[in-house]
């Protein structure tokens, strides 16, 4: 191969990034076909409503300024989505694809260079795919490249018209197209690049001459064509890439495919998942290696999970940081702190604020919200502990609670180390239960309990001779106790 065609085909790196690039993504329609109410770029897929997957993809691509086009549900979208670093701006009457464009055409600076265009609705587009068109745009000199796909079923989407060259010479929308070219497998994923003057030109000259009656940026890869200026596509590899969501069966769709390209990458880094098919991780997780993923589990929001850790079957995860060797089984667990080598269930909600310090637990049917576990502390079965602070090695009796609410503030309470509390201890806050200090079971403490101390608190048992025969007999009336009051 000889030199220059080396460098055509790997331009240097500054002749790359002398070429200013900017991206403008389209969002501003109100996706009719979700019959939402809610703005359709902030229905969500794996988690992040799917106009963040397109940021994401073209924050990777190196692009020198993003143009966000925006329309229908501003405040919804701007909620939703970090929009820092981004300029918005709004297409007050959505009259089309081309008319979205061109009303971001003023916030490019110095007019010029590379204009790449998205679509906030392809959440499925791969930052490789992107890289791969902006290099075909720039090695071939195009005035104008698209993103394409080969799809067996290419209904709803706009098909690729070349000539028997196999030049492309411009887009037809479906609704538009006749039979033959409605059999066109290969089809506009929605992105593109444009030499910035080319675009300006071809802006200028499309018309609303369709179906829909809208100014469709489509057309302004024929006009390009039709003025002797070089068009071209990019076909990517991956044809689940073309997806557009307009439809809430395409919004499942996209999430099957994500969930899959989720699970492979983290199975290629180490991650066991024991069934892909029922296991639900959002994009916003990491996994170290060695964990082992049961069926039936939901990990959302921004979760790391350490290495070696057994996670299911049937758990919900949002927004925890877990160390490693922990085991959950059948709980949720939401804004939770998990250090190393815990254990957590059968059957617990783990709520926000919770910390578990390492080697603790929370057994069966425990429930805890906003409270400190202390090191190797256990809550083994059927609790609710709340606004606590537990010590180490604090032992915590089955069916004992922290009461730390009166109806009409939370109260704390307070356990040192080395606690052990009877069983159905209830414990009234705001209250102390010094170090070492042990509960009488079935005590309701609402006084502080001195450190090494026994706080109980409950009335002297009697025993009634014969009383149980007799009742099981008849002689005694059930409904009168009689019997016991006579004693
Ligand atoms: C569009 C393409 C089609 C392509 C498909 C890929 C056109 C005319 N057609 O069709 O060739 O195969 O995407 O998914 O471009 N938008 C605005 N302002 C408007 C109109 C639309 O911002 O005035 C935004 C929408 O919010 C959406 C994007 O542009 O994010 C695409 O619009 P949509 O109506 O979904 O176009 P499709 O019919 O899917
Ligand atoms: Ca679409």
């Amino acid at each position: 191969m000889c030199y220059n065609t080396l460098v055509k085909i790997m331009p240097m790196e500054n002749e790359f990034s002398n070429i200013t690039k900017t991206a403008i993504i389209l969002a501003a329609g109100e996706g009719k076909r979700m019959k939402s109410s809610w703005p359709k770029v902030v229905h969500r897929v794996s988690g992040w409503p799917m106009l963040a997957h397109v940021l994401k993809a073209c924050a990777s691509a190196d692009i020198d300024k993003t143009i966000l086009v925006l329309g229908h549900g501003v405040q919804a979208v701007s909620r939703a989505i970090d929009l820092k670093g981004i300029h918005v701006v709004i297409q007050e009457e959505q009259l089309g694809t081309a008319h979205a464009v061109k009303t971001a055409m003023p916030e490019i600076e110095g007019d010029q260079g590379v204009v790449v265009v998205l679509c906030g609705d392809m959440p499925l587009i791969r930052e490789e795919s992107l890289g791969a068109l902006l290099a075909k745009h720039e090695h071939d000199g195009l005035a104008a490249t698209i993103l394409t796909a080969m799809l067996d079923e290419p209904s709803g989407y706009g098909r690729i018209i070349r000539d028997e060259d196999n030049e492309v010479i411009g887009i037809v929308e479906e609704r538009d197209a006749d039979g033959a070219k409605r059999a066109v497998k290969e089809v506009n994923t929605g992105a593109y690049c444009f030499d910035f003057n080319a675009l300006t030109q071809a802006l200028e000259m499309v018309s609303p001459d369709n179906d829909q009656k809208e100014h469709y940026l489509t057309d302004a890869i024929g006009i390009l064509h039709r003025d002797g200026k070089k068009v071209g596509a990019q076909i990517c590899i991956d044809p689940n890439e073309a997806i557009g969501i307009n439809s809430r069966k395409q919004l499942a769709e996209a999430n099957r495919i994500m969930q899959t390209r989720i699970n492979d990458r983290l199975m290629d880094e180490g991650v066991t998942i024991v069934d892909p098919m029922t296991t639900y991780i959002d994009r916003g997780v990491a996994i170290g290696p060695d964990t082992v993923i049961m069926p039936g589990t939901h990990i959302e929001g921004e979760t790391t999970i350490g290495a070696e850790c057994t996670i299911g079957p049937s758990v919900r995860i949002i927004d925890s940081d877990i160390a490693d060797h922990v085991t959950i089984g059948y709980s949720v667990v939401r804004g939770v702190k998990i250090a190393s080598d815990v254990a957590i269930g059968p059957f617990c909600s783990l709520r926000p604020g919770t910390v578990m310090d390492s080697g603790s637990k929370a057994g069966s049917f425990v429930e805890i919200k906003k409270s400190f576990v202390g090191r190797g502390s256990k809550v083994p079965h059927l609790s609710y502990i709340g606004d606590a602070t537990l010590g180490i090695d604090v032992n915590i009796g089955a069916g004992s609670i922290t009461c730390n609410y009166d109806g009409f503030n939370k109260h704390a309470t307070e356990i040192g180390d080395g606690v052990f509390l009877g069983s159905d201890t209830m414990l009234v806050a705001p209250v102390k239960i010094g170090k070492g200090a042990i509960t009488g079971a079935g005590s309701v403490i609402s006084k502080d309990v001195p450190d090494d101390a026994l706080g109980v608190e409950r009335s002297e048992q009697r025993n009634v001779a014969g009383y149980a025969s007799e009742r099981r007999t008849n002689k005694i009336d059930k409904t009168k106790n009689e019997g016991v009051d006579d004693v």
